[in-house]
């Protein structure tokens, strides 16, 4: 069989963990932009599951766009070169702009981006991210709205991936090491 839950060392966080932080931070949201929804922008692919689960929880009546950027790929260091591989839809001139990530790590991509967006003449760009890795972080972006703070481990699922993989998983987990470092033939 092939069942990716074989693969996992350890839980950090659960399917309802993520679930009840992620109806907190959407009470923050309504709270915020009360008075005109955001767009929500979502940056593929590994945001592609909190924005699903954060957009439902939010009773705001707000849009969603999708950017793709390159940043690293299957690797597992940010080098803060980016490239857009697929723009908004939308114009954001005068409108509200919510970045939703999965994780920040060395906050590189992400300030590239909010500075890319900024220069589009939006009402406000802000930055929610449902994980930040404290040790890693390379750029004093502001967080406006962040879920949780993680060990500098190998984190996967609930939409971050190990070489495209584990993005289903439906908790946030720490791989087992041979997962990613095969023992030596
Ligand atoms: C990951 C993650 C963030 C980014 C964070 O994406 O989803 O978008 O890296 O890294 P940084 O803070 O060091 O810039 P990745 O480039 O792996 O693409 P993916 O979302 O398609 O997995
Ligand atoms: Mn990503
Ligand atoms: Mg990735």
């Amino acid at each position: 069989t092939d069942d990716i839950r074989d693969d996992v060392r350890e839980v950090l966080f659960t399917e309802q963990q993520l679930r009840e932080r992620l109806a907190e931070i959407a009470r923050e949201i309504e709270a915020e932009y009360a008075d005109e929804p955001p767009l929500l922008v979502g940056v593929l692919k590994g945001a592609v599951v909190v924005v699903s689960d954060l957009a439902r929880e939010l009773r705001l009546p707000v849009h969603m766009d999708w950017m793709a950027v390159s940043s690293y790929g299957s690797g597992t260091t940010s080098s803060g070169v980016v490239r857009i591989l697929k723009d908004l839809d939308a114009d954001i001139t005068g409108r509200r702009v919510l970045i939703v990530e999965d994780i920040i790590d060395s906050g590189l991509t992400l300030s590239w981006l909010k500075a890319n967006l900024e220069s589009r003449g939006p009402a406000s760009v802000d930055i929610c991210t449902l994980f930040r890795k404290p040790a890693r972080l390379k750029s004093d972006i502001e967080l406006k709205f962040v879920g949780f703070d993680v060990p500098d481990e190998f984190v996967v699922g609930y939409g971050l991936d190990y070489d495209e993989r584990y993005r289903n998983l439906r908790d946030l987990v720490v791989l087992q090491p041979h997962v990613y470092a095969p023992a030596e033939a």
